[in-house]
């Protein structure tokens, strides 16, 4: 049986950056699911005349939208979240390989994927790209967790054969050889991709990386994520690492690590032959304002959302906060510290669509229109006292959006949909 959603709908004809009025707003909206996809969208009246059998859902004044899609996140790190004082490396050594080496123990692995995955429910956010830990089983849990909900998810191996404590290293060989088996395994089963994820160049060899250049080869429909240029000590430990290389960028390159499917997450301290090459290569950069604020790494340059494909994300658990409301927030006072001003438009755009549109997925997700995937977050825009008093004063959806989008948390998540479904937060 379809249902109808009745409320305010926020959609996307095409890309904020490129095009004010490609943020449209329907006041008395609605939107038809059936069969798990979006099958219309437009006025109430003239849907509800169109569907006269469909389950109602109404809404109210809440706000219908995509369903977020965080771009960069580290499952494994959710027990870590907002741990205090470190900056990358000592951070990584500290909090983050202790913790990655419990997912030796695959009960867990599938504890925290599950854990991981009903804390973004509930946040609103209905698709991410996840790096596991180098344990297959981590890759399992969090794949037959997402099966289980019935999500679009994207996760892989993460692969580090150096630079990493004893337990926490494979070799160039087993990462092919686990990466590859766990790609056959799940890659396009229900709504799952497999990611090759090498961690980051200070954690691989250049066989290693070499390696799963030549499973990317073998496999190109997937996507390759991995991280670049996150902080300024990082780089000049990857120059000492790879003395040959002209850049960090070429460490991947050099490997067969960048052409369109590559996601790399961060990208802050770029070079000018960087920069050119990514945007040639049709690569696919993802912003993590929470972490990169939060670890000490530097302030994303967002005038690349005009150049090629960016995403947000929030790199949990070096990002500070599980809600792509946050995010959003970060993003605003990262880009007013570099005096790009950003549209609430552009804000909610990069948490759906534009992430869709790194993951190379915005045919799929991140928008609401027909044949789209019916993944859906219902907002209230008036979720807390605070919130409430300050959107009373707008006049219009922007900035009624907005105090949402500075002060909400997963209070203003009013109802989630998944494929059609409508989840049962927790
Ligand atoms: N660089 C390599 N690994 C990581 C990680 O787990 N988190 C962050 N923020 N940066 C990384
Ligand atoms: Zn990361």
């Amino acid at each position: 049986m379809a249902d109808l959603l009745l409320g305010q709908v926020i959609r996307f004809s095409g890309d904020p950056f490129a095009s004010p009025e490609a943020a449209q707003h329907l006041t008395h909206g609605a939107v038809l699911v059936d069969g798990g996809r979006i099958v219309a969208v437009g006025e109430a009246a003239t849907l509800r005349a169109s569907a006269p059998a469909a389950r109602v859902h109404d809404y109210g004044q809440k706000l219908i939208s995509p369903g977020f899609i965080d771009a960069h996140v580290h499952y494994p790190q959710t027990a870590i979240i907002a741990s205090w004082g470190k900056r990358l490396i000592d951070w990584l050594n500290t909090y983050t390989f202790p913790e990655e080496m419990r997912f030796a123990d695959p009960a867990y692995a599938d504890q925290i994927a599950n854990r991981y995955l009903d804390l973004v429910l509930a946040r609103g956010t209905t698709t991410v790209c996840s790096y596991a830990t180098i344990h297959p089983a981590s890759v399992d849990a969090i794949f037959t967790a997402a099966q289980s909900r019935g999500m679009r998810l994207f996760a892989g191996k993460t692969c580090m054969d150096r630079n990493a404590p004893e337990g926490l290293r494979d070799t160039a060989q087993s990462a092919y050889d686990d990466s590859k088996a766990l790609l056959e395994k799940w890659h396009g089963v229900d709504r799952l991709s497999y990611v090759i994820t090498p961690r980051f160049s200070p954690t691989s060899t250049p066989e290693q990386l070499a390696a799963l250049g030549a499973l990317w080869r073998d496999y190109p429909d997937c996507l390759m994520q991995t991280h670049l240029s996150e902080q300024v000590d990082e780089i000049a430990w990857v120059r000492d690492l790879f003395p040959q290389s002209r850049d960090y960028l070429d460490t991947y390159e050099a490997q067969g690590l960048l052409r369109e499917g590559a996601v790399y997450g961060h990208a802050i301290h770029l070079t000018d032959r960087e920069r050119a090459r990514l945007v040639e290569a049709g690569a696919s950069l993802v912003h993590c304002p929470t972490s990169n604020t939060f670890i000490g790494s530097g302030l994303f340059d967002m005038t690349l959302a005009t150049q090629l494909r960016v995403g947000l994300a929030t790199d949990t658990g070096g990002g500070s906060n599980f809600s792509m409301l946050r995010t959003m927030a970060a993003a605003y006072e990262v880009a007013q510290l570099r005096g790009q001003s950003l549209h609430p438009s552009q804000l909610w755009w990069l948490a759906t669509q534009g992430s869709a549109r790194a993951l190379r997925v915005e045919d799929k997700i991140g928008n609401i229109a027909p044949g789209m995937e019916a993944d859906l977050a219902v907002i209230d825009l008036a979720s807390t006292p605070a919130i409430a008093q300050a959107a009373a004063r707008a006049q219009d959806l922007w900035q009624a959006l907005f105090p949402t989008i500075m002060m909400g948390d997963d209070r203003a998540v009013a109802a989630v949909w998944v494929g059609g479904r409508q989840v049962t937060l927790t």
